[in-house]
């Protein structure tokens, strides 16, 4: 079984071809960066009709790499939210375009499920198996018991954590996206200890986050400086410091999922990290310790794999199809999708949770 992917629903415009024996025949990611790169985000309006341009081109090119025509796919999937709205419905079209022209199912793939499904693309992880998911738009702990099956334990309450790192870089001067830059910035601190910063959330029950304090904190951090252009070292600094207090806030509110799910699954045996902020080192390797502390087997995709991209839609396309979970050319894309509908809103959470 081969399936086609398609994933639009920010700035990367990507097409895959993924078989149900986990090869990755191709996986295409056009990045936006430097049409947003001036206005410091997403322009969401910029981001559909960069889609638009280079979508097709990008299908034809996936297929060309893969070795295959369009003739020998068994089914297309496209991301059908939750993202920005333009983008989406650029995805969702043209897979629908393919799939009735060629007369194939057509899977409407929830972007957050494709994140969380990852680790079974590239590790095969049994389910279940607890989630956090970390990217620009989520912040998310799930416990993953089957696809389509999830339990939402935790939820920010206000900015995902890669806002967080994004929009702290922009208080720095750093380019967009911020994670890898303050990551970089980070690697020539020399005094990491030198700010303290909050670990917004810890201690407190339950297992949601919150990241708006921690950026308010980088801004007064930074408005203590003396004015003028900011010193490079203190800068690094800064960023040691930030990087460190989101991971220790991650680790936190993971142990406290990990409670509950060793409760309700106890069957499960792994910890899987997903999403953008999955590709920092400094996170990785606190969540890999506490995984190691617990007994559990850490999973985190390779970097090309945690930041958005098409295999992963593929991939999850592959699972949805195996078990039947077609959907109809009436699909409409969705602006909000969550994983677990049942899921508690979270006290002050806007719309993100
Ligand atoms: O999953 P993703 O590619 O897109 C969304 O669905 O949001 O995640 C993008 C986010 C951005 O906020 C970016 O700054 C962050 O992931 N990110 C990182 C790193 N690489 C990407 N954050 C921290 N460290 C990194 N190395
Ligand atoms: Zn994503």
């Amino acid at each position: 079984m081969r399936v086609l992917g398609i994933e639009t629903s920010c700035d990367e415009t990507a097409v895959a071809v993924v078989e149900d024996d986990r090869t990755i025949r191709s996986s295409l990611v056009l990045s936006q960066l430097t049409e947003h790169a001036p206005f410091g985000g997403v322009v969401p309006e910029i981001a559909a009709r960069a889609h638009l341009d280079h979508l097709d081109g990008l299908v034809a090119r996936a297929l060309a790499d893969a070795g295959l025509r369009l003739e020998d796919l068994d089914a297309v999937a496209a991301t059908g939210g939750p993202g920005l709205i333009g983008g989406v419905m650029v995805g969702v079209m043209t897979a629908k375009a393919i799939a009735s022209v060629l007369g194939l199912p057509f899977l409407a793939v929830n972007h957050l499920e494709a994140h969380a499904l990852t680790a079974r693309l590239t590790d095969d992880v049994p389910f279940p198996y607890l989630l956090l998911l970390v990217s620009g738009g989520h912040c998310q702990l799930l416990a993953v018991a089957g696809v389509g099956r999830y339990r939402r334990y935790g939820t920010t309450i206000d900015d995902a954590v890669g806002e967080a790192f994004d929009k702290s870089a922009k208080l720095m001067g750093l380019g967009y996206p911020g994670g890898p830059a303050v990551e970089r910035a980070a690697t020539a601190a020399t005094r990491p200890d030198r700010f303290v910063l909050p670990r917004p959330m810890t201690g407190r029950p339950g297992c949601d986050f919150s990241f708006s304090g921690l950026k308010t904190a980088v801004r007064q951090a930074v408005d203590a400086l003396p004015p003028g252009p900011l010193d490079p070292a203190d800068v690094a600094d800064l960023c040691a410091a930030l990087q460190a207090s989101i991971a220790a806030v991650l680790v936190e509110r993971t142990g406290r999922a990990l409670d509950r799910f060793a409760g309700e699954f106890p069957e499960g045996r792994h910890l899987v990290v997903a999403g953008g902020v999955a590709a920092n080192g400094a996170v990785r390797a606190a969540l890999g310790g506490l995984a190691a502390a617990r007994g559990l087997g850490f999973v985190a995709p390779p970097l090309a794999l945690c930041t958005d991209n098409a295999a992963m839609v593929a991939w999850a396309g592959v699972e949805r199809l195996r078990l039947g979970l077609v959907d109809g050319l009436d699909f409409a894309p969705r602006p909000r999708w969550p994983l677990d509908p049942d899921a508690p809103k979270a006290a002050g959470a806007g719309v993100k949770a």
